[in-house]
């Protein structure tokens, strides 16, 4: 029997990461579920569709040829019509507007389908708002991550930095309370602790600390 792993948490709570490298300390398979919410915003705002228009993002959902690999090294790799978007699924602008696309009841549907067609088989951890919830209710293992807003923007202000994409701290802060407040007030599958997760505050543990925290839960 495979086994799962849930892991969700609000935005910049390690949860990439960790889930990244508690999959390769376990040898289990990854998957970013955010990602697929990023690519289809993203063809979204490459094809000038209102991200308001439910009704013609639904007609535009069976047009995206949507593909999710997730690589040996636990890389995810996104693709649609053929094109690799990986990089650019991570803009500012996507994560501004991919709250906005998440809440629609067909959106999720669509991106649900993606998901079950990839973690049908073997062993995986997923990561995302919902995943204990809704997409894995009988998940073996459940994780809730979170740290403390400060904590969040740092490390999202690190990641944009990277990117050349300049915002103050207070900047990054308040665009990740905003999303968060998305992601927990939305009708359908919103951001929360699965009762049976265990919850995890990793704003003074690193990245090794926290996927060791983790770790120490699961038997196999
Ligand atoms: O984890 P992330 O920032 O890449 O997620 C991007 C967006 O997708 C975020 O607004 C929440 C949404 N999301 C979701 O609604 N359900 C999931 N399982 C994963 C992500």
């Amino acid at each position: 029997m495979s086994i799962n792993i849930a892991i969700d948490g609000p935005v910049a709570s390690g949860k990439g990461a960790v889930t990244k490298g508690l999959a390769k300390k376990l040898g289990f398979s990854a998957l970013d579920t955010g990602a697929a919410y990023r690519a289809v915003t993203l063809f979204l705002l490459d094809n000038d569709i209102d991200i308001h228009d439910e009704k013609r993002i639904l007609l535009t959902l069976n047009k995206i040829d949507l593909r999710i690999f997730s690589a040996q090294n636990h890389d995810l790799r996104v693709f649609t019509q053929g094109q690799d978007v990986t990089p650019r699924i991570r803009d500012n602008k996507v994560s501004l507007a991919v709250p906005v696309v998440a809440a629609y009841i067909g959106v999720r549907e669509y991106v649900n389908r993606q998901i079950a067609a990839v973690a049908s088989q073997g062993n995986y951890i997923m990561e995302g708002r919902d995943i204990g919830t809704v997409v894995l209710p009988n998940a073996q293992y459940k994780f809730f991550l979170t740290a403390s807003l400060e904590v969040r923007a740092k490390r999202r202000k690190a990641d944009l930095d990277a990117k050349g994409e300049y915002y103050s701290l207070l900047e990054v802060m308040a665009q990740i309370k905003e999303r968060d407040e998305q992601d927990i007030n939305r009708i359908i599958a919103p951001l929360k602790q699965a009762p049976d997760a265990i919850y995890i505050d990793n704003s003074n543990l690193t990245l090794e600390q926290t996927i060791d925290t983790l770790a120490k839960y699961i038997k196999l």
